[in-house]
């Protein structure tokens, strides 16, 4: 196959979210294997099953965008010890209405990033279980990163080796996973 499309759907609609700048981050070091972008969330109406017939056109856009791709990559800071509400009131939009889920059987990883020593490890638990009742194929493994200020320099590039190799890693098995699914 050719470069397989992965869309990042990003779990923060803050002006400077460092998730943001994290996802932007992995789809420059990824870019000779894959080709990624992030997927707007922060335009979708609040949840409401009344129009999930009706579908608010950036619902049906944001659908369509998941439905485009080949892996999705879910890049979420962690509020209150969970999912960030703007983050689950996509996922919401993505499942409905019955029989049009967008995410099902869509390979899938999970990664994010925090100020705190956990980086996002239990917003990630809770989001493994949401997505495994979706139907997505998530891939094993874990990528929890601490954020410091350094982390990402002006140009986009994550600075320190030992996290560049760490996520290298993870994105190498995630487009081999892609591309095996899509065989
Ligand atoms: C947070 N933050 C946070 N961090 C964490 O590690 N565990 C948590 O439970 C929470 N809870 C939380 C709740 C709310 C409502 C906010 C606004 C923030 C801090 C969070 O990690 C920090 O604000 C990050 O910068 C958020 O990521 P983005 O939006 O910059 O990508």
């Amino acid at each position: 196959m050719a470069k397989p499309h992965i869309a990042f759907v990003v779990g923060s609609n803050r002006r400077d979210s460092i998730n943001r700048k994290f996802a932007q981050a992995l789809i420059k070091l990824g870019a000779d294997k894959f080709d990624g972008s992030v997927v707007r969330i922060d335009d979708l109406p609040i949840f409401n099953q009344d129009n999930e017939h009706n579908l608010p056109p950036e619902v049906a856009r944001f659908k369509d965008e998941l439905s485009k791709a080949d892996g999705i990559l879910i890049v979420t800071p962690e509020h209150d010890r969970s999912i960030p509400t703007v983050l689950k009131n996509a996922i919401d939009w993505g499942a409905r209405p019955y029989g049009k889920n967008s995410w099902a059987s869509k390979p899938l990883f999970i990664t994010g990033t925090s100020p705190g020593a956990i980086g996002t490890a239990i917003a990630q638990q809770h989001l493994r279980a949401v997505m495994v009742s979706l139907g997505t194929i998530q891939m094993g493994g874990e990528a929890y990163v601490t954020f410091k200020p350094d982390l990402i320099d002006a140009n986009g590039n994550i600075t320190n080796e030992d996290t560049r190799k760490f996520v290298q890693g993870f994105l190498d098995k995630f487009v081999a996973l892609v591309q095996k699914l899509a065989a």
